[in-house]
């Protein structure tokens, strides 16, 4: 079968076109991780803003979810808005009460809850709690 040489490079055109097209999409569309991210929760990639605040009152926390890089230290900041709350991290041995904030560099990937550090902040302080997500 013989192909025409201009019929190739009309096909050559639409397949570039459907290509650029593909990438242009890409390049628009939130990725997977954007469109799940919630507001209650934050992901710290650079070394450079490694501090996270949590906001604390009765009885939640403002984050669900912090998500940090492992082998890199981080910094949160415990705002007590009402009571006398504060972080603990049972599994990576923080406890952060009494005090404004912890910094440790977590080493080892993996999901860890986080609580609220002081049992007597009021009735509901069992309902204090997070996940740390160490990728
Ligand atoms: Cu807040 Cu215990």
């Amino acid at each position: 079968m013989k192909i025409k040489k201009s019929n190739l490079i009309k096909f050559g055109i639409v397949i570039s076109l459907v290509l650029f097209g593909v990438i242009l999409i890409g390049f628009f569309t939130p990725s997977k991780e954007d469109s799940l991210e919630l507001d209650n929760e934050q992901t710290i990639t650079g070394t450079s803003d490694n501090i996270i605040t949590l906001t604390a009152q009765k009885f939640s926390f403002d984050k669900d979810i912090i998500r940090v890089k492992s082998g890199e230290e981080i910094t949160i900041k415990v705002k007590n808005l009402d009571a006398e709350h504060g972080i603990l991290i049972p599994d990576l041995g923080v406890f952060g009460y009494g005090k404004d904030e912890v910094t440790f560099t977590p080493t080892q990937p993996g999901e860890y809850e986080f609580f609220c550090a002081n049992p007597y902040c009021g009735g509901g302080h069992q309902r204090m709690k997070g996940t740390l997500i160490v990728e």
